[in-house]
Parts: C-alpha cells; structure tokens; sequence
C-alpha cells in the first residue's frame, strides 16, 4: 500500500516537474527564507560563532562544497527552489550585491530563534527580528530597482516566502536551563504561548512588507535528534517530554494559521503549515519505506547514537549517507530533505500540510 501510493507520488511529482522545464519559468517571480540552520545557506560564515559549517564534512556531497549549509548536500530550502522552477538556488542575504535580488534571497541564520536571547551561548546569530530588519532593507532596494514602493509591493505580493523558527527556541534556550532562564519564569505551556504570540507579530510585520503567500515549517520531533538522545542517554527511543514541547508548538502554529486565513483585514494573504513532525516520525518508524536505514544515529558525530558531539572539522562521516535520516546532531541528510520539499509541494498525503500544499498555495 505504502509502496503503491509511493509510486503514484513520485509519477505525479516528476509529471509536474516536466510541466516546470517544458515552461520553464518559475512558478512565483522570488522565493524569500527566513529561519535557522536546517536553511542556512552561509549566512553565519563571517559571524563569530560555534554555529557554523563552513568546514568538511559538511557540503561533502553539495556541487561547491562546504558553503555553510549544516547538511552533507542540499538542504530544504534547496530543493523547494528547485520544485518550484528557479534555475538556481537562493542565494544568502549576507553575500548577496543586489544582481539577483528581485528572485529572492536567504536570510537563515544558524543558532536563531523567534526570541532574541535563544542561542546566545554559540555565539552571534541573525535572530527572527533582525532577520525582518534585512527584508525590509531588501524591500527598499527593490523598490528603488522597480521604481517606487507600489510596483514592489505588487511584485512582493507575488512571491514565496517560507518561515522555519522555533527549534532554537526549545533547544538552545527552554530546555537548556543551566543558561537560560525562562524554564524558570514559564511553565511549556506558557512559554510556548508567549513564543506563538511573539511569532504571530513577527509574521504580521513580514505581512506588512507585503508577504501574501507564506508557508510556516513545523518543528520536527527533536526529542528523536542524536544530540538529545545522546543526552538523555537514550539510545534506543525519542525524549518523550521533549516530543510533546514540540507538539505543542506545533498544534499552536496550526490555530495561529486558523486565526490568519480567517482573518479578514488580511486579504490574500494565505499561510499553510508544513507538517514535519508527522513527516519524520513515519520516516523514523517505517526507516526502510523510505529508503533509509540508520534513524536512530547521526552520519557525522560522536559519541553516544554519534549525537554527543557534533560532526567536527574534518571528522569521517558515515559512507552510505543516503541511508541515514540524520546527517549530524541535529540535522537531517540531503536525502531527507528532498523528502520533505517533494511531500509539501506537493501533498499526495493530506497530513503532510494544512490547509493545502505548496504547489497550491503559489498558484492563488
Ligand atoms: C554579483 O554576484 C554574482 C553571483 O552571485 C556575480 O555573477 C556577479 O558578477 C556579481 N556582480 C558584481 C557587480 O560583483
Ligand atoms: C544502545 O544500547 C544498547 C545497550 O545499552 C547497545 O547494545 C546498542 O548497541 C546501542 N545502540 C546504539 C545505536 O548505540
Ligand atoms: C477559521 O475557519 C475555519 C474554516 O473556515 C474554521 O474551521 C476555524 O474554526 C476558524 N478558526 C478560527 C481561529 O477562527
Ligand atoms: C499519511 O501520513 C500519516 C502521518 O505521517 C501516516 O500516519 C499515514 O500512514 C500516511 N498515509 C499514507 C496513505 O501514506
């Protein structure tokens, strides 16, 4: 069964893709990111902070190498440029000068959060709010290339913009107590409100700037990581406590997603939520339906399910790299990642995204 519709997911998948080369045009004029590592693309590189990749093992498998991407090759954010017809991918906000800019641009920053403080102890990152202060200095110089603010708001409204924050938020702040405070000042159950009120106005400014199509990453089980398996030495199954934080979150996101499409005084703008969570835990329970065969340790690591320390400068990662679900510590492989941008484009498992995929959402 799970084969079958596997199959009829694939035909369909690449029936689309040929529609793409035969056009030949992407599908939205500019695709902008905003998030933390699982999208950087070298934004952190210049920064002074553990939070960085650029350094093999990392891009062993990418066509330039290491480039900053925390992943053996293509990240997410890749393959979505890809499925939605960009010739090339995304480049980084940090070295970006302007030639490409009106196809969008990359602002993730490894280690940052939806709060400021989240990552603090790594070192320098581009939080969510400055990471907002870099689009709208984007959305000035577009405005000068196009000719007034009006034009590039019609044109901004065009584009795909995708949001992945939150996975700091628990790891490298709430359930880091000896550094950070707020498992002291909230129960999760607040802390994840104030988080979720906290993103809603950070999005509702990305909506200023004139975002109106948006796709919001749920956060994956992060309690399933090698770095917290390791750490709770749990070599064999996920942190509970930390699954259901994320849950948490997530089911959170999906009621802010509710309130924005139904709310009137947003019109067209529309945002869906893309279902990590559930994508990766049927990877992780059913390893071999998707190819993979190791899940339960890093490719590049050490230590304890290779999650103890996390893959270092010139470390031998694992060969078959195809096989395993994560790459290092905390990051998923290249072969998981395509995964993941093929079902959210496009949903043949309604799971996998709410209230529609990606592939309808560029179309309104
Ligand atoms: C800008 O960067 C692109 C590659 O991203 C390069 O092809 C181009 O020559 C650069 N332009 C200038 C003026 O440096
Ligand atoms: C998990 O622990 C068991 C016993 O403690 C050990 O036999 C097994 O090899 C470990 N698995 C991994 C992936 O480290
Ligand atoms: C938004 O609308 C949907 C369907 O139109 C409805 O099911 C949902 O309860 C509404 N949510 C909120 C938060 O108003
Ligand atoms: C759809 O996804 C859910 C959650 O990942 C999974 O439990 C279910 O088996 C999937 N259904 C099919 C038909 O693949």
């Amino acid at each position: 069964m799970a084969s079958y519709n596997q199959l009829i997911m694939f035909i369909l998948f690449y029936i689309f893709m040929l529609a793409t080369w035969v056009v030949g045009k992407p599908q939205v004029p500019c695709y902008f990111i905003f998030g933390d590592s699982l999208v950087d693309n070298g934004n952190n590189n210049h920064l002074v902070t553990f939070a960085k990749a650029i350094y093999l093992p990392h891009g062993i498998d990418y066509s330039s190498g290491p480039t900053g991407r925390f992943c053996n090759g293509r990240t997410f954010a890749d393959f979505m440029a890809e499925n939605l017809g960009f010739t090339s991918e995304i480049p980084p906000f940090a070295f970006s000068n302007g030639s490409n800019i009106l196809l969008g641009l990359n602002y993730a920053s490894a280690a940052a959060g939806i709060r400021s403080e989240t990552g603090w102890h790594l070192g320098d990152r581009i939080t969510f709010d400055e990471q907002l202060q870099n689009h709208e200095l984007t959305v000035l110089i577009i405005s000068d290339v196009l000719g007034g603010y009006d034009l590039a708001s019609t044109y901004l409204q065009k584009c795909f913009y995708h949001i992945g924050f939150g996975s700091n938020d628990y790891l490298n702040n709430y359930f880091m107590s000896a550094v950070y405070d707020t498992s002291n000042m909230f129960t999760v159950e607040e802390f994840t409100k104030v988080l979720i009120q906290q993103y809603r106005s950070q999005i509702l400014k990305l909506h200023s700037y004139g975002a109106r199509k948006v796709a919001l990453h749920g956060l994956g089980p992060i309690g399933c990581t090698p770095y917290e398996m390791s750490r709770h030495s749990s070599n064999e199954s996920c942190v509970e406590y930390i699954n259901t934080a994320v849950q948490l979150f997530n089911h959170h996101v999906k009621l802010l997603i509710d309130e924005l499409n139904n709310d009137t005084s947003l019109e067209n703008a529309k945002f869906i939520y893309l279902n990590f969570y559930d994508m990766s835990m049927e990877a992780i329970q059913h390893p071999s339906a998707f190819g993979f065969k190791v899940v339960n340790s890093a490719c590049c690591g050490t230590g304890l399910n290779n999650g103890a320390l996390t893959c270092l400068p010139f470390e031998v990662p694992c060969r078959d790299r195809n096989e395993y679900f994560f790459w290092d510590a905390y990051h998923s492989t290249e072969a998981a990642n395509k995964i993941g941008a093929r079902r959210t484009y496009l949903a043949i498992n309604q799971s996998d995204v709410y209230p529609f995929d990606v592939y309808h959402l560029v179309q309104l």
